[in-house]
């Protein structure tokens, strides 16, 4: 199995961010790559800040933040990436830039190292193809917020190897994190059951079957969840979650993974939740 010393991680959006952050906390060393430096800024305000809170919690030593903080580097340069055993996509959810990038990464790493995206939709085994490394290319899916949540989806193509499989549960481990084997079809395990239920929660409001508040309290206090399907919604973004649904529908052509009309018109509107200050609920 291929030792892995040094982890690259390709955007320091939400995800991107807290990869660096769980894999660099694990003793890695870790390279940042963006192509905006106040994209790096901003990823690199959101791993300080949520350091912060693991040390107040006492669940982090300060010594411990500080030294996470060492081990992680930024850069604008890809070639920064070359000593990498292994790198995580976590771009934009645009299938020709992650081609492009999954292209330029194989061109540029050794021979041993191994490729990974974190996409929660889009299939894994397009992107293996525009390397010459297809075995030592698979799907790592983290979960939001990264740093809190236990689970990790190791995605095997048709190509993957064993070995590659094995490597990044093996890696998973070292986080901390519990890996599931999924196969490469939109949504994988998790987001193929959670996406028709958050649809379905937009369809019990949007036609007046109970008010918002209601649906979110229903599910929190009578199934245990720590957030209602709504508020969810607002939390991963809308905009993420009709992409999702698309390319689910696209695939499946299963009515249940449709994007319900007031979902659509809500992403028209920039209600795409927390993130822009309003979704179903005001953020502002
Ligand atoms: N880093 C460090 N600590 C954090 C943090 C972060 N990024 N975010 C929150 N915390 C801490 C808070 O400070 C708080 O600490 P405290 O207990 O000492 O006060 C603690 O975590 C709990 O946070 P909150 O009090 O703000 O809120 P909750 O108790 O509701 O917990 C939650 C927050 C863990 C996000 C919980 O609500 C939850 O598990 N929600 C469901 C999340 C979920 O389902 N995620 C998956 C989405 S699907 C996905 O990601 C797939 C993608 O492809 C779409």
């Amino acid at each position: 199995m291929p030792d892995i010393k040094r982890v690259g991680v390709c955007g320091s959006g939400l995800m991107g961010s807290g990869i660096a952050q769980v894999t660099a906390t694990a003793g890695y060393d870790v390279v940042v790559f963006e192509v905006d430096q106040a994209a790096l800024d901003r990823g690199m305000a959101g791993i300080r800040k949520s350091l912060d809170k693991f040390v107040e919690k006492k669940a982090l030593s300060e010594a411990e933040r500080d030294a996470t903080l060492k081990r992680l580097k930024t850069t604008t340069n890809l070639e920064d990436l070359k000593e990498s055993d292994l790198v995580i996509e976590a771009i934009v959810e645009n299938m020709p830039a992650k081609k492009e990038l999954f292209k330029k990464l194989d061109a540029l790493l050794a021979p041993h190292a191994i490729i990974c995206s974190n996409t929660s939709s889009l299939c894994v085994i397009e992107m293996a193809a525009a390397t010459k490394r297809p075995k030592q290319i698979a799907g790592l899916h983290f979960f939001n917020p990264v740093p809190l949540m236990k689970l990790v989806e190791v995605v095997k193509t048709i190509v993957t190897s064993q070995e590659t499989i094995d490597t990044l549960f093996a890696f998973a481990a070292t986080l901390g994190k519990k890996a599931i084997l999924a196969q490469d079809t939109p949504g994988f395990i998790v987001n193929r059951l959670l996406v028709p239920y958050l649809l379905y929660a937009i369809r019990m409001y949007e036609s007046g079957l109970a008010s918002k508040e209601d649906i979110d309290e229903g599910m929190k206090l009578g199934c245990g969840h720590p957030m209602g399907p709504l508020t969810l919604l607002d939390f991963v973004g809308l905009d993420t979650t009709y992409y999702i649904a698309e390319i689910m529908f696209d695939e499946f052509k299963d009515p249940l993974m449709a994007p319900p009309p007031l979902l659509k018109r809500m992403v028209l509107a920039g209600h795409y939740g927390k993130k822009s200050g309003k979704g179903f609920y005001d953020y502002t």
